[in-house]
């Protein structure tokens, strides 16, 4: 019997940015002119950006891929046979054998870009719904250890051990508990939480429904940003799908547990990312920093014990309890443990998500991995871990992807997105910004954020047009120090790390000489 050719074209918002839904058209229009049918299958991003839009055909030898396909090319690719994996200039061959996705270790994004995405039968083919079924089996405490166990840290940037977490939640005596997922992605060249939402919704289902039943929660939230419509729209349409097959709901796959969820849409403000901030947006409040203790795993979401996890972290879960606590914490380097996906952005050469066990070198990752700059001009500074996060010369390119070994060089991981810039970026506006940016998103609630952003940005302005320098850095450290140690968060508290680090690999930016440099100002 003969099967209808399936072509597979990412619905990612990446891919659809370049014309994805484009050529999708152009495939059916010329498939309709040749009198064939064919199935299309929408997917998510493997997250290979430059190679997008990236469609792929089911051929007797795997799937072959081919990309990036502009509309204009799709006649000929089908008259160099793309129905059966035919030469075309475009053509990758199979995806798994590009060396971007054959170096990493897909542990989260294992399914995304595979899998139709709101296909409840592909996902449950490719592994889903396992890690759910094994908790259901395991109960709430066996769950909670294996979480522990397996060395999971959050994902949204602080790297606090997400099993504690739930632990302290379910310890918690209350009648109502939630479990809320952070989707506000507010980092800078950051789309981890995106990609899966888009590419692989049922996981973060899957996760947040594991973690209500460990903690006893039997509501959850998604705060997804509105600049996110399409991640709002598939995880929106999966939650439909998911609830009427059950695995949302009351009773869950037959067992005593109850679980639902639902999206809130935030507006777009940087500091709604921060945990407590979020859960005052989600109250139908303005977002401000509420001070801890208590913690939200005491009195969250509306004063009730809440877990608040990153998408990346909850999406996790399903894959560890499905192969075990150990399989999970075997990967990773030192007590980062696990995969981290990393997400390569600015001026790379290959911008996309890059999903590897901790502790692969940041030069490794830029030069090798990310291929340099896409300009071609030579790497100059790095920034890792969103607006918050440090600038890293090629001089501490050595610096393994850990959480400690980033902190040892007054630096974090964050959410894992890693900003390159080449040699004709301006340090000391990169400072600039860095404090304008805490002006601008500061929630308001204290002092050395609201007030001493804005003084940030007025004192490096004059560092850079040469104004008593000796005397206005003198105040710029004595201001960073003020803003690390007297924030009530880490947005004040964090802005001091990408400051001083430009300051500090690159003092020639702000018209000081390099130390050791003879011609010293
Ligand atoms: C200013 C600020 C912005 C933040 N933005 C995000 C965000 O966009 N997404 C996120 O998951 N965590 C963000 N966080 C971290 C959260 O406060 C919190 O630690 C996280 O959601 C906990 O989940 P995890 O343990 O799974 O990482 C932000 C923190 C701060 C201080
Ligand atoms: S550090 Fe800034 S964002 Fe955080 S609570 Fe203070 S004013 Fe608000």
């Amino acid at each position: 019997m003969m099967t209808t050719p399936r072509i597979f074209v990412p619905h990612d918002a990446g891919a659809l940015a370049l014309g994805a839904d484009e050529v999708e058209r152009a495939i059916i229009a010329a498939a309709h002119r040749r009198g064939i049918e064919i199935a299309i299958v929408r997917t998510g991003s493997r997250g290979l950006y430059w190679l997008e839009p990236l469609i792929e055909v089911a051929t007797a030898q795997g799937r072959i891929g081919y990309g990036p396909v502009h509309v204009e090319e799709v006649e000929a690719l089908f008259d160099a046979g793309l129905l059966d994996g035919g030469p075309h200039a475009r053509r990758l061959g199979r995806p798994e054998e590009l060396p971007f996705l054959r170096r990493q270790t897909r542990f989260t994004f294992a399914r995304c870009g595979i899998i139709d995405r709101l296909s409840l039968q592909d996902y449950r083919a490719h592994g889903g719904f396992v890690g759910l079924e094994r908790a259901i089996a395991l109960g709430p405490d066996t769950t909670i250890e294996e979480v522990v166990k397996s060395g999971l840290r959050g994902r949204g940037g602080a790297g606090f051990p997400t099993g504690i977490k739930w632990r302290t939640t379910a310890q918690a005596s209350a009648l109502q508990k939630y479990v809320v997922c952070n989707a506000d992605e507010g980092d800078s060249g950051t789309f981890a939480d995106r990609m899966i939402m888009e590419g692989d919704p049922f996981a973060l289902i899957e996760g947040m429904t594991i973690a209500g039943i460990a903690v006893g929660a039997t509501a959850g939230y998604v705060y997804i940003r509105s600049e996110y419509p399409h991640a709002i729209a598939i995880l929106g349409r999966a939650i439909e799908i998911a609830r009427r097959e059950g695995c949302l709901g009351c009773g869950i796959f037959g067992s005593p547990y109850d679980f639902d969820l639902e999206i809130r849409v935030g507006a777009g403000a940087y500091v709604c990312g921060e945990e407590t901030a979020l859960l005052d947006s989600l109250e139908g409040k303005r977002g401000m920093v509420r001070a801890k203790p208590p913690l939200p795993a005491h009195k969250g979401l509306f004063g009730q014990p809440t877990v608040v996890n990153n998408v990346i972290s909850l999406a996790s879960v399903p894959a560890i309890l499905a192969s075990g606590a150990d399989a999970y914490r075997d990967l990773g380097y030192g007590r980062s443990r696990g995969t981290m996906p990393i997400q390569l952005a600015g001026n790379v050469k290959y911008r996309g998500l890059f999903e590897a066990a901790f502790g692969l070198a940041l030069g490794e990752l830029v030069d090798d991995i990310g291929g340099g700059t896409a300009t071609g001009r030579p790497v100059r500074a790095v920034q890792v871990g969103g607006p918050l996060g440090a600038y890293f010369p090629r001089a501490l390119f050595d610096t393994r992807f850990d959480y400690e070994a980033f902190t040892a060089k007054n630096g974090l991981i964050g959410h894992g997105g890693v900003v390159v810039f080449d040699d004709t970026v301006d340090m000391a506006r990169q400072a600039r910004f860095a404090m304008e940016f805490c002006a601008i998103e500061s929630c308001g609630k204290c002092t050395p954020c609201r007030i001493g952003s804005v003084r940030g940005v007025e004192v490096i302005d004059r560092i850079i047009s040469g104004e008593r320098r000796r005397e206005n850095l003198a105040l710029l450290a004595e201001l960073c120090e003020t803003m690390r140690f007297g924030s009530l968060c880490a947005l004040g508290g964090f802005v001091p790390f990408p400051v001083l680090s430009a300051l500090t690999h690159f003092p020639e930016d702000f018209g000081m000489a390099r130390p050791g440099d003879a011609a010293a100002a």
